[in-house]
């Protein structure tokens, strides 16, 4: 067993034993610095505003994004619990209209490397996060490290943010190819939900999307679907320049108007998420089921 199937074994029995339970969306990329983090953000500040606790989990250890953006620094990251002693409400930062986040720092990339102990103290700490949280957004770095691909494939939901470049859309899908063939990924239990960023047209997000489910669907077990689309918006920029969210700072911009339709969407499919977590129950077993079904 490798360290991340001892993760995962023990992320399950953790799941057992917990009965609070926070709907999980992974956001991730094929490519850098397709929109993942404004999507991150922008998301979770439409779930707050449908009153919702919201936690981003910034899983991003390159470079400090969340922060970046929010104009907000945070004190301590995931590695000053992992390696520090600090607690998970030390490592929460609260953000604008009160959404909250945390860093992974380097914390991120020493996860691999952890012994069982370290492991199954992270996890005990983290799981404490899915009870002060209705949503946990987690933003990812790009690419197929396993870094990345270990939060993807233990997320029932994925946001996979794709904009209209061939070089986009290729990357999307070699980081499909390669969650498909990971371990310990179940691509029944996993709902991938593209979001087609920076389009010029609607024309041209569809064009995006046939194009993907296209090859996915003809080489991959995995089931994508759509789930909307940004339109290229100078106002993302600017709300960047400024470290503000675009929905605060230009809430009646198109990309704005965007993220509303996004979550609404979102929203719709909780239903269709609870009807998924009884399809994972069934997966990790009898006990686990009945807890939760
Ligand atoms: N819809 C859009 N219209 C115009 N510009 C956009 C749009 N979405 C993102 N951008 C720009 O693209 C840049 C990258 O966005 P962002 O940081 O969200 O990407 P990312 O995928 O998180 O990047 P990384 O891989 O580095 O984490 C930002 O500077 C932002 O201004
Ligand atoms: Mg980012």
């Amino acid at each position: 067993m490798d360290q991340a199937e001892k993760l995962r074994e023990i992320i399950k029995k953790q799941n057992q034993s917990n009965e609070s339970s926070a709907r999980i969306i992974t956001v991730t990329s094929g490519k850098g610095g397709v929109g993942k983090s404004n999507v991150s953000i922008n998301l979770a500040l439409q779930f707050r505003r449908q009153g919702k606790r919201v936690i981003i989990f910034d899983a991003d250890f390159g470079l400090a994004n969340i922060e970046v953006m929010f104009g907000v620094i945070p004190q301590y990251t995931l590695a000053d619990l992992m390696f520090k002693g600090k607690e998970i409400k030390d490592i929460i930062t609260e953000g604008p209209e009160g959404v909250m986040f945390v860093s992974g720092g380097s914390g991120i990339a020493r996860l691999v490397n952890l012994d069982n102990e370290q492991i199954k103290r992270l996890v005990y700490k983290i799981s404490e996060l899915e009870k002060l949280a209705d949503v946990i957004i987690v933003d990812t770095g790009a690419g197929i490290s396993p870094a990345v691909l270990e939060f993807v494939a233990a997320s029932q939901e994925v946001i996979l943010v794709t904009t209209p470049e061939p070089t986009s859309i290729t990357d999307s899908y070699a980081l499909l190819k390669a969650l498909s063939m990971y371990n310990g990924f179940d691509y029944e239990s996993t709902n991938v939900m593209i979001v087609a960023n920076r389009v010029n047209s609607a024309n041209e997000s569809a064009n995006l999307y046939e194009k993907l489910s296209a090859v996915v669907n003809r080489f991959l077990k995995i089931k994508i679907s759509y789930l909307g689309a940004i339109p290229y918006d100078q106002y993302i920029n600017k709300a960047v320049m400024k470290q503000k969210p675009v929905t605060i700072a230009y809430p009646s911009a198109a990309a704005s108007k965007s993220f509303q339709a996004i979550s609404t969407r979102l929203a719709k499919n909780e239903t269709a998420q609870v009807r998924q977590t009884k399809g994972v129950a069934r997966f990790f077993g009898k006990v686990f089921s009945s807890k939760r079904v």
